[in-house]
């Protein structure tokens, strides 16, 4: 208990600090707010394009990912296509007296304490039953709960003035990178592995938003598709990450019941067939990495395999890398898919357009291969005015499938047409083959920047001598440098805006503050987790030095300004240490 209540007062102090100090808020709030929309203030805005950066920073700039940006209104078609309009439904009840609704899993997983896993097996038969048997009533107005129904979860528009020209806003950015998949393998100069990023605004109508930044109606999600050849996945960069520490929680244990952690290297964890695939393996590595440089030590970190019914319907494996979070338990950060072919393929089913690479061998390759030479003279008398018709599918058909056929039942169903042995000879022929046709596969490491801005608040929250200090890594404090006067007379003012302007000009984001004694100025500034702050004193006019004060241990080192470029611009690139910004200091 004495916990729990620490933990409430925590996230008490952490929400009113976003929204006091600028971090982020509910949305709309003069008309009392609509859940699941944030808008962020200056500070969270800046904060997540500094995350976003660090992420383009390592994907784009140095992994050479493609980034795009595409339309969040999409037409139906795609959605189509891609399988969302028949599967991304999640399953709602509604209160039979106040008709409020709610999500009929999270209820049994919050009042009946019912496992993600199991309450997520569940048709909407089992999660009645389950309703029914816990007793679980409206928490609103302690109404009887209606039957469970599917509610499909993107937000559906119409393009134009046309109301059968239906739309839906994007539930994920990855379409948006399959569909142009032609012109991106181009821009890629038709070699694969390549990898397409996009970061931009998803919809999804959450039933019943509740939990902040972590699940929100419009969100920022980062899909990065992965392409590459099944049959050589060339996953040149395992290397740099083989030896890395992943924390797997698999299927397998939590089939047993258990929660058993294993924790394997990453080469060990593709040689034991833990993860499938080599590039699935290496982003996870990235992203683990990534979520440690923004606070989350890796102990605090998971990747969760998850069980065939709880996978979304393109993939043939997934990982969810979560974050430990004291409010709400594990909670997922960033989710890794094996797609496979699945969207490529669906695309040219339902466009018609080639999504095939052709890739060619080092030395051509002969193969024996087996033909179907329709007999006209036999298909004539049997199909008549159709043979024709008949004998050319027969030529295009597989020539393997129907041999096997005739093998087990003497004939072969061509569509509508019984073909039998004497309509045609299968021959065996040579064939140099110079290359292969096929659809690339992709895995997709996929994160929200809302979720990374809420783990980067929260783990960068702690308390010093009763004073709250937000410790965020120093190269993605949405302030770098807080430049204050010791006091606001003989010339430090003028001096200090001297200074706020070179750091300015030298690219820094500095904030000046002259309001107030220098110590409520420190606090001001710990309390939105400004990692430096700089203050001119009656020596700078002498001798052209300031104090450098650290945000974290309060440590204080005395600098000359001609050198501060130079040294501050390491410092945010960790190539030095706080200690190194100059001579220490008692102030
Ligand atoms: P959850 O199980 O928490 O609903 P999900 O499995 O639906 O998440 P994915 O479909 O894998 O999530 O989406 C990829 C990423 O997008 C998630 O890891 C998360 O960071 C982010 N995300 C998904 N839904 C939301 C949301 N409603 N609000 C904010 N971020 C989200
Ligand atoms: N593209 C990531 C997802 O929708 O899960």
């Amino acid at each position: 208990m004495p916990n729990e209540t620490k933990a409430t007062d925590k996230f008490t102090i952490i929400d009113e600090l976003a929204r006091r100090r600028g971090f982020f808020w509910q949305s709309n709030d003069i008309y009392g707010g609509v859940a699941g929309f944030a808008t962020y203030g200056p500070l969270g805005a800046k904060l997540k394009q500094n995350i976003e950066r660090k992420l383009r920073e390592l994907f784009v700039n140095k992994l050479g990912i493609l980034e795009i940006e595409s339309p969040i209104i999409t037409p139906a078609k795609v959605f189509e296509a891609s399988g969302h309009v028949d599967h991304f439904k999640e399953p709602m009840v509604e209160c039979l007296k106040c008709k409020k609704r709610f999500r009929a899993d999270h209820l049994l997983q919050e009042f009946a304490k019912i496992d993600e896993s199991e309450s997520e097996k569940m048709g909407l038969k089992e999660l009645k039953e389950a309703i029914e048997k816990h007793n679980i009533k409206c928490s609103e107005c302690g109404g009887t709960l209606g039957e469970p129904k599917l509610f499909l979860t993107m937000f559906k528009t119409t393009i134009g003035p046309y109301s059968q020209a239906i739309g839906y806003g994007r539930p994920e950015a990855a379409q948006g990178i399959f569909v142009e998949f032609r012109r991106l393998y181009e821009m890629a100069r038709e070699k694969l592995p390549f990898g397409v990023l996009q970061i931009g605004h998803a919809l999804r109508n959450e039933i019943s938003p509740r939990q902040g930044l972590i699940r929100l109606r419009e969100f920022t999600i980062v899909d990065l598709e992965f392409f590459f050849d099944p049959e050589e996945p060339d996953c040149l960069l395992l290397k740099d990450v083989e030896n890395e520490k992943l924390h797997l929680f698999l299927a397998e244990a939590k089939l047993r019941g258990s929660e058993e952690i294993t924790d394997v290297t990453v080469k060990e964890a593709l040689r034991k067939g833990y993860i499938k695939t080599e590039w699935q393996a290496f982003f996870m590595a990235c992203f683990q990495k990534l979520v440690e440089d923004l606070g989350v030590p890796a102990e605090k970190q998971r990747f969760i395999e998850k069980l065939p019914w709880e996978r979304a319907h393109y993939s043939i494996q997934s990982f969810d890398q979560q974050f430990y979070d004291e409010r709400w338990g594990w909670t997922e950060v960033s989710g890794h898919a094996y797609r496979t072919d699945y969207d490529l393929k669906r695309h040219m089913e339902f466009s018609g357009q080639d999504m095939r690479v052709y890739k060619e061998y080092e030395k051509p390759v002969e193969r024996e291969q087996l033909v179907i030479k329709p007999i006209m003279a036999r298909l004539g008398p049997t199909f008549k005015k159709d043979a024709a018709a008949v004998a050319k599918m027969l030529s295009k058909a597989n020539a393997e499938e129907i041999k096997v056929s005739i093998e087990k039942s003497g004939h072969y169903m061509l569509g509508k047409y019984k073909v039998l042995p004497e309509h045609m000879e299968i021959q065996r022929q040579k064939v140099v083959e110079r290359g292969r046709r096929f659809i690339p596969h992709v895995v997709e490491p996929s994160v929200g920047s809302d979720r990374l801005v809420y783990v980067a608040l929260e783990y960068a929250y702690r308390v010093k001598d009763d004073r709250t200090l937000l410790s965020f890594p120093r190269d993605i404090a949405p302030i770098q440098i807080g430049i204050y006067p010791l006091v606001s007379k003989d010339g430090l003012p003028e001096k200090a805006s001297e200074l706020h302007e070179m750091l300015l000009d030298e690219g820094f984001i500095v904030d000046y503050d002259e309001a107030g004694s220098i110590g409520r100025r420190y606090a001001r500034a710990d309390e939105i987790g400004i990692p430096l702050g700089i203050t001119v004193d009656y020596d700078t006019l002498k001798d052209n030095t300031v104090t450098i004060r650290d945000r974290d241990s309060w440590r204080q080192v005395r600098s000359s300004i001609e050198a501060l470029p130079e040294l501050l611009c390491k410092y945010f690139k960790w190539k030095i240490n706080f200690e190194d910004l100059g001579k220490p200091f008692k102030g």
